[in-house]
């Protein structure tokens, strides 16, 4: 896996000095009142899960997924899968994270679809945020890196399913990209 690897962009050291002040932030920002970390799936589990230990005040943690439909339907449409329950939600401040702030969609109707359900507050906490890359406006709360315009893995981020695993956050070596162009064109399919 690591073979796969070009560039580290960011090792364990500098994820954790980057965890370790957001985390800060945030307990700052959420003192005195209970509130709930709502762990984007599957990509952020690997950062939320670092980002609470750090967080030493009382939360509860819950989860949702969200994918972009297939083609045919609205772009920036969501499938939502596994939503809190409306008691998890109605009257409490929440805290949504997401691995990355890539062009912004995901990250936009997930804070308004909570907000429709009567949560108090919404705010949001992104690992890494590719500001070059914003389709919607919108801005995060907290971040703890920003990217340049770069596909990267690891620390959670996968590319086709993979690399989740790998502890720090690096970009791809370019011919895993072409393989798979390569392999499409070849089937027939087009590319992606
Ligand atoms: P957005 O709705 O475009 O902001 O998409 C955010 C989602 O796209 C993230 O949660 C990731 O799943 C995925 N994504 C965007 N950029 C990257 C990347 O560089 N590597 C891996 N996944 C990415
Ligand atoms: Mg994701």
């Amino acid at each position: 896996m690591h073979e796969d690897i070009e560039k580290v962009l960011i090792d364990e050291a500098e994820i954790i000095r980057g965890i370790d002040r957001v985390a800060a932030e945030i307990t700052q920002q959420f003192r005195g009142e209970n509130f709930t970390v709502i762990s984007i799936l599957k990509g952020s589990c690997v950062f939320a899960s670092d980002l609470i230990r750090r967080i030493p005040i009382p939360l509860e943690l819950a989860f949702v997924s969200a994918a972009s439909y297939r083609e045919g339907t609205e772009s920036g449409e969501l499938d939502l899968n596994f939503f809190p329950t409306d008691h998890e939600i109605r009257g409490r401040r929440l805290l949504l994270v997401d691995d990355i702030l890539d062009t912004g969609k995901t990250m936009s109707s997930l804070v308004a679809a909570f907000r429709e359900r009567g949560a108090s507050e919404v705010q949001s906490c992104v690992f890494l945020d590719k500001p070059s890359r914003r389709d919607v406006q919108y801005e995060p709360d907290f971040r703890c890196f920003e990217v340049e315009n770069l596909f990267v893995v690891g620390y959670g981020l996968d590319y086709a399913g993979g690399y989740r695993n790998l502890p720090y956050v690096g970009a791809l070596r370019p011919e895993i990209y072409e393989q798979e162009a390569a392999a499409a064109v070849e089937s027939g399919e087009p590319p992606a």
